[in-house]
């Protein structure tokens, strides 16, 4: 038996980071697309080259026993920091990120908080290296930040602005140590997608693709997640990718937005003859009406077919 119910008393690892384009509300949904034989391996890969925050590692984890081998990887080397130090250091960060909540929950009113927010984001571009000081100004800059973006300018600095949230959690102590009780199993890397190739197992390889969306109209790129633009090359780069894996017997999910070319033709489509895409109803929050949510269509291309 593959699938674990979830435990109801001890912490659930979750991600650690809100994160843009984040999958936690649609995590249970994703799962019923993975294959029909995925239950009955006894030995998966589970690989996620562009892992985010990481909502579907960590669901398939707590649910998944099957899972013997885990490969993560994402472009952002300070959140892949995180992802080790919480690996194999998890108490230096929750030191660290006390250390910032005791002194930012203490300040009398929103104007302090902010003149903090902004002092700490300019401590953390100014540091080159990241080390575990970083690593924690990263995180409570996540928790504070407006929406939980990460966002850099052309020269690569965090620009985002203070989110004027009024109780932000900053050192999750609990979900620290059940992320870090998942993550010791699982294998950390970062750079472009394209090298996990070399980290593929044996077995059955599992690759669910998490990549920047396509706009859905226009060229609207947003600088999200790190100053390279993660254009119409780069969504046929990822194409190319899911060729050569599908070729080395790896199973693909990939979600991606449902783009429309400039012939009002869905792009995704067209781009990826041959594949299985479904379309699934994804409930978003509105950036500028927090609490506010709308129903997106978005895809999934699989290179293989489910029963239903
Ligand atoms: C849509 S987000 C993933 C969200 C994630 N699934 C979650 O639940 O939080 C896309 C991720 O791709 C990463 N990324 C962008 N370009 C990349 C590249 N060339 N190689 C690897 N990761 C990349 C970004 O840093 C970002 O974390």
């Amino acid at each position: 038996m593959a699938i674990k119910d979830e435990p109801k008393t001890i912490k659930v690892a979750k991600p650690f980071v809100k994160w843009a384009g984040g999958k936690g509300s649609l995590v249970k949904l994703l799962s019923t697309h993975l294959p029909d034989d995925f239950c009955n391996q006894d030995s998966i890969t589970y690989i996620e080259p562009f892992v985010g925050g990481g909502a579907m590692l960590f669901y398939m984890l707590t649910h998944f026993t099957n899972i013997y081998r885990v490969v993560i990887n994402d472009v952002n080397k300070d959140l892949i920091f995180c992802y080790n130090l919480i690996k194999n250091n998890p108490q230096t960060l929750i030191k660290q990120l006390k250390l910032i909540e005791k002194e930012y929950l203490q300040l009398p009113n929103m104007d302090e908080k902010s003149r903090y927010y902004y002092k700490v984001r300019d401590d953390y571009n100014n540091k080159e290296i990241i080390d575990k000081e970083k690593a924690a100004f990263f995180i409570f800059l996540n928790k504070t930040c407006f929406n939980g973006l990460y966002r850099v300018n052309t020269s690569g600095k965090f620009n985002v602005p203070f989110g004027k949230y009024k109780n932000p959690t900053i050192c999750d102590e609990k979900l620290i140590l059940a992320d870090h009780k998942l993550l010791k199993k699982v294998e950390i890397y970062t750079g472009d997608y394209s090298n996990i190739t070399k980290y593929l197992g044996h077995n059955y390889n599992y690759i669910y693709i998490d990549p920047p969306y396509r706009p859905l109209s226009g060229t609207a790129y947003f600088k999200e997640y790190s100053h390279n633009i993660f254009d119409d090359k780069e969504q046929e780069r990822l194409k190319e990718f899911c060729d050569i894996m599908t070729d080395r017997g790896c199973k693909i999910m990939q979600s991606n937005s449902n783009s429309m070319d400039n012939h009002g033709e869905s792009y995704f489509t067209k781009l990826y003859q041959g594949y299985h895409i479904t379309q699934i109803e994804a409930h978003r929050y509105i950036n500028a009406h927090v609490g506010k949510r709308k129903k997106e269509i978005e895809l999934l291309i699989k290179n293989y077919n489910n029963r239903q």
